[in-house]
């Protein structure tokens, strides 16, 4: 049986785990919004044309920051169509998925949603079609308190309190040849920069994300950023990452491996930033907005969902509605153990998305609502992890990944919240065919007791949980683990993953 050997010392800390680690995000993009979180008609609908049944199950999933409203949407929308009466608003074409939006949704139902939500609103402003007048008049809109034309519009139409939006996303995926506007590195951290001056000169309060990469295997990736950040390096706080993965050629030991490439991601972005930072003499830190992140079978799309036909603009059609295995839910916890991994400097992260599009909750028009695989590892670990992300030692068994080489078959990590002296583990086994046990020296915490444990894991890697079958797969407790003298084991299914509470 494979083995593992971790250490925990709450003296040895990473950074704060930031809340806003644990945000996702709803776009306006087949059925995240309509049919998704707003269904008028639905037999749980609030007097908003909110879905009850999809507020308790993103209550429970415990998101921080959602952001909104795309994605590649956000790159030709006008934000002031989806304001207003509703009757007044205009149907126009989504380029970025090829369908019709109504804008019977808009900023001021999504305010309001979050508010049931408890969720902080991240904006993207467009920056595609659209720049620098725009995104004033929409922060003017969001943030004024009142006696001007935008922020009495906003009270006109009913909402007397500014939003006081924080998180501002200076367009999206602006380096992807797909994106409306998309342009170069230089042409663009021109836009972002005077962009992000000009945001700041009428809220100085706000907190700015400029674009990364749309992935580490875009061309461009490292010199884009490198280039971009010599532009906004002193206007921005954060830089974006993006980053999906798949199975692909039935290779699930490298699919397995994919926090490595995230672990990866993160170390380049952070090592280029530093370096212009460096080359500016500036005492500032760009840190990282990991603002897509999921599982996302991205063939799929291509090969079988999208949509091209000039006479067909359909209203919320079934996209990118990816169902989650237990392999791909394993890969999610991992994952969140590579962003906690780096909570010094990735402060943000956005689980992309929330509701049908490659999300941990599912609808039915008029049915059910249910959790996706992925959904376990996301509330746990939001509610877990607390305090500080350690920085934990490990030594593992290891095998040897197609694509990422020799990789150790046991990831983990551990937080610490000194206040209530709540300690936290994540980890996940790697390894196809065996279970691996795991020794955790948890001697430096103090006396501890178990509170709690949570394994995810099933003889059948790829079972489901579906619109038939809505809760196939779930969390169980490791009835394996056991505590003595500091020394804690535990033993990991083959491909798994699992979380431990300690007091
Ligand atoms: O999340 C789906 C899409 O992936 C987003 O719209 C885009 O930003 C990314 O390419």
């Amino acid at each position: 049986m494979p083995q593992a050997q971790l250490t925990l010392d709450p003296h040895f800390t990473v950074g704060v785990v930031n809340r806003r680690l644990f945000g996702s995000f709803v776009e306006h993009l087949g059925r995240c919004v309509y049919d998704g979180i707003y269904e008028p008609t639905h037999s749980t609908a609030d007097a908003q044309g909110f879905r009850e049944d999809v507020l308790e199950l993103v209550r429970e999933l415990g998101v921080s920051t959602i952001r909104y409203p795309g994605g590649n949407f956000v790159s030709g929308f006008r934000w002031e169509d989806a304001i207003g009466p509703k009757d007044e608003r205009p149907a126009r074409l989504d380029l970025a998925w090829h369908s019709t939006e109504s804008n019977e949704v808009g900023l001021d139902e999504f305010a309001g949603w979050l508010d049931k939500t408890g969720s902080e609103l991240m904006y993207a402003v467009n920056l595609g079609t659209r720049g620098v007048q725009e995104a004033l008049d929409v922060l003017e809109y969001t943030n004024i308190r009142s006696g001007t034309r935008l922020s009495d519009a906003r009270i006109a139409n009913g909402h007397p309190e500014p939003y006081g939006v924080k998180m501002w996303c200076l367009g999206n995926e602006m380096d992807g040849p797909w994106q409306l506007g998309h342009r170069s590195a230089d042409d663009y951290g021109k836009i972002a920069s005077q962009t992000a001056k000009a945001m700041r000169q009428l809220d100085p309060s706000v907190e700015l994300v400029v674009c990364g990469s749309s992935s580490a295997q875009m061309l461009t990736f490292g010199s884009w950023e490198h280039t971009v950040l010599e532009h906004t390096y002193e206007d921005v706080d954060f830089i974006s990452c993006h980053a999906y993965y798949e199975e692909l050629d039935g290779d699930t030991g490298s699919f397995l491996a994919s926090a490595v490439n995230m672990d990866h991601f993160i170390e380049s972005v952070v090592a280029t930033a530093d370096s212009v930072g460096a080359e500016l003499k500036s005492k500032k830190k760009i840190n990282i907005s990991f603002d897509e992140w999921n599982v996302w079978y991205i063939s799929r799309y291509h090969n079988v969902d999208k949509i091209t036909d000039l006479e067909s603009w359909p209203v919320a059609p079934r996209l990118l509605e990816d169902s989650y295995s237990v392999v791909d839910a394993v890969v999610v916890g991992n994952l969140l153990i590579s962003l906690l991994k780096h909570a010094d400097r990735v402060t943000s992260a956005s689980l992309a998305q929330l509701v049908n599009v490659i999300a941990p909750i599912m609808t039915e028009p008029g049915g059910a609502t249910w959790r996706q695989t992925t959904f376990f590892p996301f509330a746990v670990t939001s509610r877990l992890a607390v305090g500080s992300a350690l920085e934990v030692k490990l030594e593992s068994d290891t095998y040897v990944s197609a694509t990422y080489g020799e990789v150790s078959t046991v990831d983990a990590v551990a937080t610490h919240d000194a206040e209530t002296g709540k300690t936290a583990i994540f980890l996940v086994n790697r390894s196809q065919d065996a279970p691996t046990t795991v020794t955790i020296d948890v001697s430096h915490l103090g006396p501890v007791s178990i509170v709690e444990t949570h394994t995810l894991a099933d003889d059948d890697i790829y079972a489901k949980n579906t619109v038939a079958d809505q809760e196939r797969v779930a969390l169980h407790p490791n009835e394996t683990t056991t505590i003595s003298e500091g020394s804690l084991t535990i033993t990991l299914p083959a491909v798994s993953w699992t979380a431990i509470a300690l007091a």
